[in-house]
């Protein structure tokens, strides 16, 4: 059994706006404690003894500033470059085609600007999907949670969802290989589009289970986050 790991990073980052104007790097490449977001993220996993190879996808045009942070870097000469498309599942199955995996095998996908990734939750994911097939980071909701529907007037409460039945996914999220091999073939012969790679494997069936996150493992998408990441990676230090 080997661990693959995708890395969709081919995002635009268009939240990512501080007053009016748009970073000049894509969010992804954004300096961190002297590091870009990614190579936080690629090192999380490229020290797992347990990962076989990273595959990251990004857009074309951010080839050379890639392979130019893997020169630096090394990430154990795990890392693969791959070219992302133009949505997220896309860029997850542009790297999926690429890997020539085995029943066995188990595939993990990162958002790439989730740089706190720590190995302990990584190694737990891993050993979730090799009991349950499919596993993912999830975090228990604090908040009470309304279902609304958007109206012309703004947000209109239509159902408060009881919290114990809700889990707000992170990354990674893990599969067999074939579990997410076939869920990817149905959603694209379905022109099903997810906003993670979960809800295209809950779609084709498959049970998913999820090990608990944290909030440190945050998602970069405005600039307030980068002041909290950077924040927890000081108390780290
Ligand atoms: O845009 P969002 O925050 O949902 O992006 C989540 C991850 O998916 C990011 O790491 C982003 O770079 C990646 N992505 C991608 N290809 C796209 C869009 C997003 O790899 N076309």
């Amino acid at each position: 059994m080997r661990v693959f790991v995708i890395l969709p990073a081919a995002g635009l980052g268009t939240r990512m706006v501080s007053g009016h104007t748009a970073p000049k790097a894509p969010k992804q490449f954004l300096v961190l404690q002297g590091l870009p977001i990614l190579a936080h993220s690629l090192r999380a996993f490229a020290v797992s003894p347990r990962v076989s190879s990273i595959y990251v996808a990004v857009r074309k045009t951010e080839t050379g500033r890639m392979q130019s942070l893997i020169a630096e870097h090394g990430f154990g000469g795990k890392v693969r470059i791959v070219e992302g498309g133009l949505s997220r599942q896309e860029s997850v199955s542009n790297a999926l085609k690429a890997i020539h995996a085995a029943e066995d095998d188990i595939i993990l996908v990162h958002d790439a600007v989730r740089p706190l990734i720590d190995t302990a939750t990584i190694e737990r994911t891993i050993d979730a999907v090799e009991r349950f097939g499919a596993a993912i980071v999830g975090l228990p909701a604090m908040d009470t949670i309304k279902q609304v529907e958007r109206t012309a007037a703004g947000a209109i409460i239509t159902a408060t969802i009881p919290r114990e039945y809700v889990v707000q996914a992170q990354t990674p999220q893990g599969f067999r290989w074939p579990v997410l091999q076939k869920a990817f073939a149905e959603a694209e012969a379905d022109g099903f589009v997810g906003t993670d790679e979960a809800s295209v494997v809950e779609r084709s069936g498959a049970q998913v289970a999820v090990v608990l996150g944290s909030p440190e493992n945050l998602k970069i998408t405005q600039p307030g986050d980068l002041k909290l990441a950077e924040f927890y990676l000081r108390q780290r230090a």
